[in-house]
């Protein structure tokens, strides 16, 4: 889908400047978002250190920003190191942004950024009943297994290409080495 087809939204990169409106998106979850997302009740303690905790590791994160606030986003969390070859990944679409292709949107530029930094391995985990995420990963060619009462997936990307380098450097303003190493960008203070 294009940027512009996502109720006008644009997904780009979320910086550690940022964490703050990142953060605002989990606390607006309903009930059942939160559950889905954590695969539990959590409470807002938790998502506040939660998303301090994720700018503080390497990980990658994408919003779709309204503007001024993230109605979605996703979380890729590289497994056993940044140089692995396996990233977590985990996704959050407040109730009215949901069913409009944001989710689909979403994997696919997590998985752009993991063959870009070398990743071949995604896993995804979610709750049984979480139709919509199984489709979503179903549409990318995730492999999806039942066990001990959750739906684990697996994303193999492929491997980098010089394109795929280039349109990841495009959507993020940034040149193709800052990609290959991944070095962030500057934040405006906080
Ligand atoms: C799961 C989630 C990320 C999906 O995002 P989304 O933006 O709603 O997904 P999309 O609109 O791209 O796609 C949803 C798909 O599910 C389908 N779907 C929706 N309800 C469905 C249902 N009851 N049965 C079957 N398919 C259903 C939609 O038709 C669509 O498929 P299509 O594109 O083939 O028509 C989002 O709903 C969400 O964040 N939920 C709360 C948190 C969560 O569950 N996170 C996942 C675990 S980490």
């Amino acid at each position: 889908m294009s940027q512009s087809g996502l109720k006008g939204g644009v997904i780009r990169r979320v910086g550690g400047s940022e964490r703050q409106v990142f953060r605002d998106h989990l606390l607006r979850l309903s009930p059942k978002g939160r559950r889905s997302r954590f695969g539990g009740g959590v409470s807002d303690l938790f998502i506040e250190q939660h998303a301090a905790r994720v700018f503080a590791g390497a990980a990658v994160v994408y919003g779709l920003f309204d503007e001024g606030p993230i109605r979605a986003a996703a979380e890729m969390h590289p497994v056993g190191g940044a140089f692995e070859a396996t990233a977590e990944v985990a996704f959050s679409v407040e109730d009215d942004w949901q069913d409009a292709g944001v989710g689909t949107a979403l994997l696919g530029r997590v998985m752009r950024a993991a063959r870009n930094r070398g990743k071949s391995r995604l896993i995804m985990t979610c709750l049984p009943e979480n139709v919509r995420m199984q489709r979503v990963a179903s549409k990318h060619g995730a492999k999806l297994q039942w066990q001990e009462g959750d739906v684990f997936g697996t994303i193999n990307p492929p491997i980098p290409t010089p394109i795929s380098l280039w349109r990841e450097a495009m959507d993020e303003g940034q040149g193709v080495l800052n990609v290959l190493f991944d070095r962030p960008r500057i934040e405006a203070a906080e």
